[in-house]
């Protein structure tokens, strides 16, 4: 048994994951596709070792003992009966982004914990069951695996339910950049979201129409479509927030300013800027656009008062393990 370090970049998805047909193995309700976020990520240190009584995880240089620590350990047992291990581990993991706040922390944490702990442990394992597996700490990590633009697979079997890329970070010259407009942890967390999906009456219409805006999504991307592309991904992200909004309870996660970029975004396009929005589980607002463009969309965003921060991502790589070693 050894010690590895992996990273993973974060990723949006741009035909969203919301709601699951199996709740504990996360098999989701509807098939999804998103782009890396280059330079957004989680740098994530597992140590297997003889001599540790308990896990233990460090977040950014702090110790967690709570629901972080619990939801490591899930995830470390998952890795443990798959690979036959029966040491405790040292995790240590960084974001170079802020946590909780619809930047997707726990996609690039989950993904790298998984490439990590199979690497540290000496495992080959294919990069198909490692997104399976990453699937399993949080549903959209599947996606953080492989590399680019990536789909992740709607099915009933955990073997089933796997993620692959179909289009590599040069597939399609988009920059995604994002107006932080919270730094604050959401109140409600997607894995209790993913829960109460089902008790909205929009839910089996949005996922019925899912398989469909999915063709349409990705023929955009690889015809480098964007008008087709922002149609699609903005109309997508609303159906997604219209299940949260009637859920009960309802989850309503638009701050004030979130509307209004959203309302500024769609103007900027009308006016010829090729740009669009989509928004995960937080209020911050992620606006597509082609390369060309992200300048002046970025200073627009810098200039209103509302905006505590922009980040620029290109499309990413997949997960990589940068050290191992096994004595
Ligand atoms: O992987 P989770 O459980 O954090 O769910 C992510 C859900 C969304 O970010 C809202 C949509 C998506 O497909 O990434």
């Amino acid at each position: 048994m050894g010690t590895a370090t992996a990273r993973a970049n974060a990723n949006i998805a741009f035909i969203k994951y919301w709601g699951n047909r199996d709740d504990r193995l996360r098999l989701p309700a509807n098939p999804s596709i998103s782009m890396n976020l280059g330079g957004l990520f989680a740098e994530t240190t597992v140590r297997w070792e003889e001599d540790l009584t308990a896990d233990s995880f460090g977040l950014n240089g702090k110790e967690d003992t709570g629901a972080g620590l619990t939801r490591v350990v899930a995830h470390l047992d998952v890795l443990r009966r798959r690979l036959d291990i029966a040491q405790f581990a040292r995790v240590e993991s960084r974001n170079n982004f802020p946590t909780g706040a619809g930047i997707a922390s726990s996609a690039a944490a989950f993904a790298a914990l998984t490439v990590a702990g199979a690497a540290a442990a000496g495992a080959q394992l294919s990069e198909r069951e490692l997104t399976t597996i990453a699937r399993l700490g949080s549903g959209s990590a599947s996606r953080s695996v492989p590399t680019g633009f990536v789909e992740w697979y709607a099915a009933d079997a955990h073997e089933e339910s796997y993620a692959e890329s179909f289009g590599t970070p040069n597939t399609w010259d988009i920059v995604d950049v994002i107006a932080v407009v919270s730094k604050a942890h959401k109140p409600v967390g997607s894995s209790a979201g993913h829960q109460s999906a089902n008790t909205s009456d929009l839910q089996t219409a949005r996922v019925a129409g899912a398989e469909e805006r999915l063709r349409q999504c990705k023929q955009a991307i690889l015809n480098h479509d964007f008008a087709a592309f922002a149609d699609v991904v903005e109309h997508d992200s609303n159906l997604m927030h219209a299940v949260m909004m009637t859920s009960r309870p309802p989850l309503f996660y638009w701050l004030p300013p979130t509307l209004m970029i959203m309302d500024s975004v769609r103007q900027w396009r009308a006016d010829g800027l090729r740009v669009c929005y989509t928004l995960d589980a937080g209020p911050n607002v992620h606006c597509i656009c082609v390369r060309e463009d992200a300048a002046v969309v970025s200073e627009r965003l810098r200039a209103s008062s509302e905006v505590l921060d922009v980040l620029i991502a290109p499309p990413g790589d997949g997960a990589q393990v940068l050290t191992v070693s096994i004595p």
